[in-house]
């Protein structure tokens, strides 16, 4: 979060560096980085995959990807040209333990040129089958054993629900320190969640206003446009709880519910956020339909094109009754939130892509203004995530005319009028990582709590009979359902205004 200048030299492990992250998001993210003066002065990053590439044709691929997928691809060829020095592809197989010792080999080399023993920073960008088995050739061959210097980054998902992810954390437990594990949500790194907290804490005038006694209810959205496109055979064993709420919305919800720690410091936070995650009330089974819809994408049309259904996706099981998308309500039985409806929404092959978080503040005026009084709205705080990068507080004031006319008007601040192309999530979390901030990283009490709260809904919706699993025609807002769940309690989806689309069981 707040870095230092000097970070120690350090050998960046990628496993799985010939894959999609790698080649989308992580290696323009360390480019990035170098463009920025962030990177360690000596650092090599070491490419592991499977296929045989040899140096300079892999540096060639990488640089194919960076003017695809960077947010910078008109950087310098000099910067690149002395950026590529730092890549080495080294094939490997992780079930062999040789490709472990010619790892600490090559990773020695570095330490020698250096004069020093680096820090490590391993990245583990693999499916979840493999961990047990990386983690093992890690500790087994003595590669990540400095607790203070080396780190390995986990990709989600961390279990596929709570049991496994507490044998998966004890797993960790036996072959790392907690303080070595850096559990990846990459919407902790997106500068507009980072700054939910800076705008509740480091400002006197909301803090006071930010409870039960003053807000409404708070919508959480993150509605995505892309359908499962080629990752229907992973989706379609995870669904919108796994691959969504589990773990992007209830940490969005972290940020935006908990405690205001003591101190701008790690620990502190993480244990706030734990806090805010232990006091979700649990869903009983018997509610499930109270609080929960489901619902999966069918035919239909996204910006005029043609979008089919999720189960014809290549991939989904063509009876398939994994979730596209979810609505939810939960409550939070603390002082601070006691009576306050949260609730959540995401889905994929929505009409667009829009991720915001609004808090509906009440309505406490007490004066009755004269004319137009119907039109007074309840004030609201919307703090779009993305793309729109912004934050709104809506409020009433005087139609400028002779008369005492209300009508609603807006305080925005733009993230775009102050940095035009800040940095990406990865970014900001790879630097945290090579410094050792683990503040944007979930802990393992975090992780288990998160599947706790989902985990009656999992198992009501995989082997009950008490839910319906609905659908909506792809390039909608998602069914009908969803506007009913609010409607119940007197509310509505804030930040949309959704044509209703018929659904169907
Ligand atoms: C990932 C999910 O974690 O987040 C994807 O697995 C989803 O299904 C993605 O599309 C959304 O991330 P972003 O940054 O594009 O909103």
């Amino acid at each position: 979060m707040t870095h230092d200048t000097h970070i120690r030299p350090t050998s960046i492990v990628v496993f799985g560096g010939t894959g999609d992250l790698a080649k989308r998001k992580l290696f323009p993210a360390f480019f990035n980085l170098y463009i920025d003066g962030r990177m360690p002065e000596q650092f090599q990053i070491i490419a592991l995959g499977r296929q045989v590439f040899d140096q300079e044709a892999f540096r060639d691929y990488v640089h194919e990807n960076m003017l695809a997928f960077s947010r910078n691809p008109n950087f310098l060829k000099e910067q690149w040209d002395e950026f590529r020095k730092h890549i080495t592809f080294f094939n490997a197989h992780i079930d062999d333990d040789q490709s472990y010792q010619d790892l600490h080999q090559l990773i020695s080399q570095n330490d020698d040129r250096w004069g020093e023993r680096g820090n490590r920073l391993f990245y583990l960008s693999i499916a979840p089958s493999f961990i047990e088995q990386v983690s093992n050739g890690l500790k087994t061959f003595a590669l990540a054993d400095n607790v203070a210097g080396d780190r390995i980054i986990f990709e989600k998902p961390f279990g596929y629900d709570k049991s496994s992810a507490i044998r998966l954390n004890e797993m960790l437990a036996k072959t790392f320190h907690e303080e070595q594990i850096y559990r990846i949500d990459h919407y902790l790194g997106k500068e507009t969640v980072q700054n939910i907290l800076a705008f509740r804490f480091g400002n006197s005038i909301f803090e006071p206003l930010w409870n039960n006694r003053h807000i409404d209810s708070v919508q959480i959205t993150v509605a995505e446009q892309v359908g499962v496109e080629n990752r229907g055979g992973y989706y379609d064993h995870s669904g919108a709880l796994r691959d969504m709420i589990q773990n992007h919305l209830l940490q969005i919800l972290c940020m935006v519910g908990m405690e205001a720690p003591n101190e701008f410091e790690s620990e502190q936070i993480r244990d706030k956020k734990a806090d805010l995650l232990k006091s979700v009330r649990r869903i009983k089974r018997e509610d499930i339909n109270h609080y929960t819809v489901r619902a999966q994408y069918a035919a239909g049309e996204i910006n005029g094109q043609p979008k089919k259904a999720y189960r014809d996706e290549p991939g989904v099981d063509p009876q398939s009754r994994t979730e596209t998308f979810v609505a939810m309500k939960f409550y939070i039985d603390n002082e601070r939130w006691l009576g306050v409806p949260f609730y959540m929404r995401t889905g994929k092959s929505l009409q667009q892509k829009h991720s915001a978080v609004v808090i509906n503040f009440k309505d406490s005026t007490k004066t009755k203004f004269p004319a137009n009084r119907s039109s007074i709205e309840n004030n609201q705080l919307t703090i779009n995530i993305q793309p729109e990068m912004d934050i709104r507080l809506s409020f009433m004031s005087k139609q400028p005319g002779l008369d005492m006319e209300m009508t609603p008007a807006e305080m925005v601040f733009d993230y775009f009028q102050c940095a035009s192309n800040g940095p990406e999530a990865y970014e900001t979390l790879l630097l945290d990582a090579l410094d050792g901030d683990s503040t944007l990283f979930m802990r393992s009490d975090q992780v288990e709590e998160a599947w706790d709260i989902i985990e009656s809904i999992q198992e009501e919706w995989e082997h009950g009979d008490l839910s319906p699993i609905y659908t909506y025609p792809a390039g909608s807002w998602g069914p009908e359902e969803a506007e009913e769940l609010l409607k119940r309690q007197g509310h509505r989806w804030l930040s949309s205004f959704p044509p209703f689309t018929k659904s169907e069981t």
